[in-house]
């Protein structure tokens, strides 16, 4: 069960002990110059205190060596803590290419999460243990943000972008899922589990559904069928007279627009595309496809993409 919140929660993933350590490096250099400046002062108040009302102080032409070692030693800290930090952001920024992709929808008030095989839960993210978890995440409303205190790891979730996070949980167990963004009356209670489950016993729970559940419907099974529904095909699929792109090995690829610009297809790309047709138009196509801004909901839209990336041989690596 959950434990008690704690003021500092326990570490249960890679990137804890890390985060931990750069914390604690931060505050422990915070205390030391908080006792060595706050009992100098004293020190010398007392010590340098005026004992005659008439006595002159002699005069001071400063200390070159003073100067420089109190500029030199400060340099040289804030340094180290901005290459210890520059490399904690650069990991945490980058998924490991072998990360399972989790889609996360954010809204007032609530965490939808859909994973690959197919199973959604709400409020609720299971996952194993010792494996790197990605998640991409995007908002139906307005900023929220995905905070598990365990694992370090705090993103907003911003409508109209997707953002990700990730961890490799350590200990399996049930951690406090918060929003750590204000979003409105019931932010509070936009709260949640993750919870951390042996590999075996993950593998069981995916595979089962809710009591009674047709099985789910894959993210991928249920962006083909809307690319079907929503009449992509007629421009999007082989034969269909190429007015659109063609979307099998796109993701992952350089697309030139026709101002001369160009971006690696990657997710927000993607979902530009659907939103917004006309915003980077690829180069030798007619601006005629329809903006789907309003008739898909944003797992709509994580399915469509799931599926475009399917087509992709290796699952689609984002770049
Ligand atoms: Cu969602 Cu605060």
């Amino acid at each position: 069960m959950l434990t008690r919140l704690q003021l500092f929660p326990e570490q249960a993933s890679t990137l804890a002990p890390q985060t931990d350590a750069l914390f604690l490096f931060l505050l422990g250099i915070t205390a030391f110059f908080v006792v060595l400046i706050a009992g100098s002062i004293n020190v010398f108040m007392v010590y340098y205190r005026r004992r005659d009302p008439h006595a002159i102080p002699p005069p001071i032409h400063g200390s070159l060596a003073l100067e420089i070692l109190w500029s030199v030693i400060p340099f040289i800290l804030v340094m180290i803590v901005f290459f210890w930090g520059a490399r904690l952001y650069a990991t945490i920024a980058r998924p490991p290419d072998d990360a399972i992709n989790i889609d996360v929808v954010g809204k007032q008030w609530m965490w939808k999460i859909q994973h690959m095989e197919g199973r959604r839960e709400i409020n609720e993210l299971h996952i194993p243990v010792g494996k790197p978890v990605k998640l991409t995440m995007t908002s139906e409303d307005v900023i929220h943000a995905f905070f598990v205190p365990a694992f370090r790891t705090k993103q907003d979730v911003v409508p109209g972008r997707y953002t990700t996070s990730w961890f490799e949980a350590t200990k399996a167990g049930t951690y406090h899922l918060f929003c750590a963004e204000y979003c409105g009356t019931i932010h509070s209670g936009m709260i949640g589990r993750v919870i951390v489950m042996e590999p075996a016993a993950f593998q069981a729970w995916l595979q089962s559904g809710e009591a009674g559940a047709l099985p789910a419907l894959t993210p991928v099974a249920a962006g083909q069928a809307l690319f079907q529904a929503q009449g992509c095909s007629s421009c999007h699929a082989a034969g269909s007279g190429q007015r659109g792109p063609m979307l099998a090995g796109l993701f992952g690829s350089t697309v030139r627009f026709e101002d001369g610009g160009s971006t690696v297809v990657d997710e927000t790309y993607l979902r530009e595309s659907i939103v917004r047709p006309q915003a980077h138009l690829v180069a030798g196509y007619q601006a005629i496809m329809p903006t789907y801004q309003g008739l898909l909901s944003e797992e709509n839209i994580m399915q469509l993409i799931a599926y475009i990336k399917s087509l992709t041989p290796e699952g689609g690596k984002t770049p």
